[in-house]
């Protein structure tokens, strides 16, 4: 990560305009780690120019992969080139695997590739237990065995990879995602019952089509996985980003817009856009733009996070600054990560008025925050408490702008084009 900078934001301006919304980070990341399942030089379009991508790109070259980005002809995007013709190991080296939680996706493809795979325990964002138990016994079932040492977990498949059915306990993400990858070159077809149905998969899933694989179901939850000899390189567009377009969409909500939010597909966002509408934001939607603008009062609201297509915990965060401005009571749930409450804390510092208890945040709407000095600890956390900052009156410092760099593409220029008065400065020394 970058040296810590803090972003300074000075509240009350009107928000209004387009934003181009960027490529995936949670689709990139998985596209990626796929490349390496194929021999030769994969491109990827619509790649965010983000830290997480950055490291994923370190991980691919300590497998050997020759990695290189140009900006994409079209758009804002990058174009993303990974050769993997002389891959040189199995082995994810621990101190980029415990930057961030979504290299273990490389685990999966590396035993497509390898038969085997030894990579560092993840570490990432610090807002829960995430364990990767659902990711263990899913590949298990493939014929994979595992030990763990020294923090590192060893895969190995030693009979190659046999197909199977397995029945998740819970449609999690990386778990259906490593299960799917590696089952591309398993032998005969598995089934996936309870699958995680992001849009995320179903772009994983075109991706995958595209070197070859045999794919069905993905983006629902019942997925068959017809397995191949071999996979080829591929070119592909990333879907975009449903979560930074959350963002920018709560951003027009708390600054009036109107805020279109460009390169989205509306179906992504479909609670999200109910629930703004419910909270009183005129919405419109055509083919990948999704317009928001609000000019009455914010009305409180009841959400609660849960798998696709529910309401997505990465725009919780997002919603509570929302909600703490609203004419009423609100009632957050959060059902998928325990520590997700995090920032509520320094919202509070703001003037928020956020009772937290277990899993649920009951937010009572107050008439305006307070610019104040608050820490992110997290990245949608911290995005949120810019959104903050936007809607506060007087300038707050949000410090700790590693966490958004993480999952945001110059979120301070794209907000500045909108209107906000936002600055990246230095963080002061200690
Ligand atoms: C992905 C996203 C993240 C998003 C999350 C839920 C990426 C890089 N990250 O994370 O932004 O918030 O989906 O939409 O795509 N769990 C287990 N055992 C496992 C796996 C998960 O108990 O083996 C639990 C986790 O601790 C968590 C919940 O399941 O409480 C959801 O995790 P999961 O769906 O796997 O999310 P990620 O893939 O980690």
């Amino acid at each position: 990560m970058e040296t810590s900078e803090t972003i300074v934001v000075n509240g009350g301006h009107h928000l209004e305009g387009d934003v181009q919304i960027a490529g995936a980070k949670n689709s990139v990341l998985k596209l990626m780690a796929a490349s390496v399942m194929a021999s030769g030089q994969t491109c990827i379009h619509n790649v965010p120019d983000i830290s997480d991508v950055s490291v994923m790109q370190e991980v691919l070259k300590a497998l050997g992969a020759q990695v290189s980005t140009e900006d994409d002809q079209d758009g804002g995007g990058h174009t993303l080139y990974i050769d993997t013709a002389d891959l040189t190991t199995y082995v994810t080296p621990y101190d980029l695997v415990a930057q961030m939680r979504a290299s273990i996706s490389i685990l999966g493809p590396l035993i497509a590739r390898f038969g085997r795979a030894r990579v560092a325990m993840p570490g990432g964002c610090r807002i829960g237990a995430r364990s990767l138990d659902l990711h263990i016994s899913s590949l298990e079932s493939l014929g994979v065995t595992f030990d763990m040492d020294h923090g590192y977990i060893q895969a190995e498949a030693p009979d190659g990879l046999s197909s199977c059915e397995v029945l998740l306990d819970y449609p999690s993400v990386g778990a259906t995602e490593n299960l799917m990858m590696a089952a591309t070159v398993a032998d005969g077809d598995t089934h996936i019952s309870n699958a995680a149905r992001e849009p995320e998969i179903a772009d994983l899933a075109d991706f995958l089509n595209g070197m070859g694989a045999d794919v069905e179901g993905a983006g629902s939850p019942n997925i068959v996985i017809h397995g191949v000899k071999e996979l080829h390189p591929t070119e592909h567009t990333t879907v975009g980003d449903r979560i930074e377009a959350g963002t920018f969409l709560v951003a027009g909500a708390l600054c009036g817009g109107p805020v279109h939010a460009r390169g989205i597909d509306p179906d992504f966002l479909a609670l999200p856009l109910k629930k703004l509408a419910q909270m009183g934001c005129d919405i419109e939607t055509n083919d990948d733009v999704i317009t928001v603008s609000r000019n009455g009062d914010i009305e409180p609201v009841d959400l609660q996070t849960l798998p696709h297509p529910g309401f997505p915990t990465d725009l919780q965060a997002q919603f509570m600054v929302l909600s703490s401005l609203a004419q009423g009571n609100s009632i957050v749930t959060e059902n998928v990560f325990e520590n997700r409450f995090m920032f509520a804390s320094e919202l509070g510092r703001m003037g928020a008025d956020i009772r937290i208890d277990a899993h649920h945040a009951l937010i009572s709407g107050v008439d305006h925050l307070e610019g104040a000095p608050v820490e992110a600890s997290d990245l949608r956390g911290g995005a949120a408490l810019v959104l903050a900052g936007l809607a506060a009156e007087g300038e707050s410092r949000v410090s700790h702008v590693e966490y958004i760099d993480r999952g945001y593409e110059d979120f301070v220029g794209k907000l500045r084009g909108l209107g906000a008065g936002v600055t990246r400065v230095p963080a002061p020394a200690d």
